[in-house]
């Protein structure tokens, strides 16, 4: 087995580069096998290659007469490794060439070295000339599939060109201080004297680190000081206007964070159920409730069917649908590669199926949060009007913040700039 940090790179991504998985699922799934020592590097070659895959798959389509066969993408991972390094990190390219010939060997291909290397060095050679013939090619300047940048043009014509720039940017790791164990002032202050951090600007419970960390390391983690939570998504528990005694529905629950956020912050609630699709994600949700020491009724099941339920309705309901995930782009760079344009359609059909049905376990005067992170109307502002005008009980109500941009319904944040992801939220009433 390989301990070669490209080798292991290119088992990383090439399922990835066949459709297969996500970014973050082939990542835990190969880190163990990497010296401990390699890690950092290992992550930032595989998260730093797909957050430049447009710009490092237009090159190598220049530098390329035939394509790689499909049985030879690995080698197809390994250049683009290699020219991610070459492009974006001080590795001395002699070194990042010859540990992507000796990739080949790892993997089993040696006489793809001779093929690689060759591209790598053409690469360096010409880097000017090619860079300078794929300067009008919106992809490659923005970095983005094509399909991307013209339905983010079409949508937010005064914001697509800051959103594509943010969203090539690494995101600030955020966490989300247990208010039932201590508060943000309390735990800033264990916090600073180890590592830079300040209070975020719109969480109460927000704080923002200066850089990376080995989390598990942070003062109380095993306790539940804290979770890792994006500041966007930290918002959603103060919209739910929890009250003791309610009886409240996590509808599309895992990983979990947001169900913590409401259990830490109203921990009277008569009830909570927490539904998930996915059996296998399930164990995350249980992770976080143990560590932080909360209680939910988990169910594994469609929160688009009623089988699962009791029949009592809720008093209130979150619905954070499963979305493009446009929003997240910074933490999860393959989405840039993965998504297709159609898909959007199909999965608002699904957000829209998931939202009528528990629209019909909501309480008359109950109130329903529905949040996705993506940065779609077709997802969001649309979706919530379309449903609003086709439902006669339903009542839109006007969120006001600082944060995000106020939309006809609901608010639209964009990822910021070493600060919050992109979401949207959207409250509605049921009437009596
Ligand atoms: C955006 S994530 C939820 C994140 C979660 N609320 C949190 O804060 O950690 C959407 C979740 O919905 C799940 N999901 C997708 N389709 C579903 C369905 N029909 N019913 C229930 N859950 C579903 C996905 O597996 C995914 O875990």
């Amino acid at each position: 087995m390989t301990t070669n940090v490209r080798a292991l790179a290119a088992q990383i991504l090439t399922p990835l580069l066949k459709n297969k998985g996500s970014l973050n699922t082939q990542y835990a799934a190969i880190e163990r096998r990497c010296p401990e020592k390699d890690r950092g590097l290992l992550r930032e070659l595989c998260y730093g290659t797909m957050r430049y895959h447009p710009q490092l798959n237009a090159i190598i389509k220049l530098l390329q007469n035939r394509p790689f066969k499909f049985r030879d993408i690995d080698i197809k991972a390994i250049v683009l490794v290699g020219l991610y390094q070459l492009k974006h990190t001080r590795i001395p390219a002699h070194a990042s060439i010859s540990e992507s010939v000796e990739a080949c060997k790892e993997l089993d291909k040696a006489w793809a070295g001779k093929v690689v290397n060759a591209l790598l060095r053409r690469f360096q050679r010409e880097q000017e000339e090619l860079e300078d013939y794929l300067k009008d090619d919106d992809s490659y300047q923005f970095n983005h599939p094509e399909w991307m940048i013209a339905k983010l043009r079409n949508n937010w014509p005064e914001h697509w060109q800051e959103i594509l720039t943010v969203n090539n940017e690494q995101a600030p790791l955020t966490l989300r201080v247990n208010q039932r164990s201590t508060n943000r002032e309390e735990y800033l202050q264990q916090l600073t004297p180890i590592i830079a951090a300040e209070a975020t600007q719109f969480s109460d419970q927000g704080i923002k680190l200066a850089e990376s960390v080995n989390i598990e390391t942070l003062p109380g983690y095993s306790v539940g000081a804290f979770s890792v939570q994006d500041e966007a998504a930290q918002l959603s528990a103060d919209l739910l206007d929890l009250q003791p005694e309610q009886r409240v529905l996590d509808a599309c629950a895992a990983p979990g964070g947001k169900l913590c956020h409401i259990l830490e912050h109203e921990p009277k609630l008569a009830q909570v159920d927490a539904v998930e699709l996915e059996q296998k994600r399930i164990s995350r949700v249980e992770e976080n409730l143990e560590r932080l020491r909360l209680k939910a009724n988990l169910k594994v099941a469609d929160a688009a069917t009623q089988t699962w339920w009791d029949g009592t309705d809720y008093d209130r309901i979150l619905l954070d649908a499963p979305c493009s995930a446009t929003g997240v782009i910074r933490r999860n760079p393959d989405i840039k590669y993965l998504r297709q344009g159609e898909d959007i359609h199909e999965t608002a059909k699904l957000q829209r199926a998931i939202l009528d049905n528990c629209w019909s376990m909501l309480k008359p005067g109950g109130k329903l949060l529905y949040a996705t992170c993506s940065i779609f109307p077709q997802e969001n502002g649309r979706l919530i009007k379309q449903f609003v005008t086709q439902t006669a009980n339903a009542k839109h109500l006007p969120i006001k913040a600082e944060w995000g941009i106020e939309q006809e319904y609901g608010r639209q944040l964009f990822p910021q700039s070493n600060g919050h992801d992109g979401f949207y939220y959207a409250l509605l009433e049921k009437t009596e």
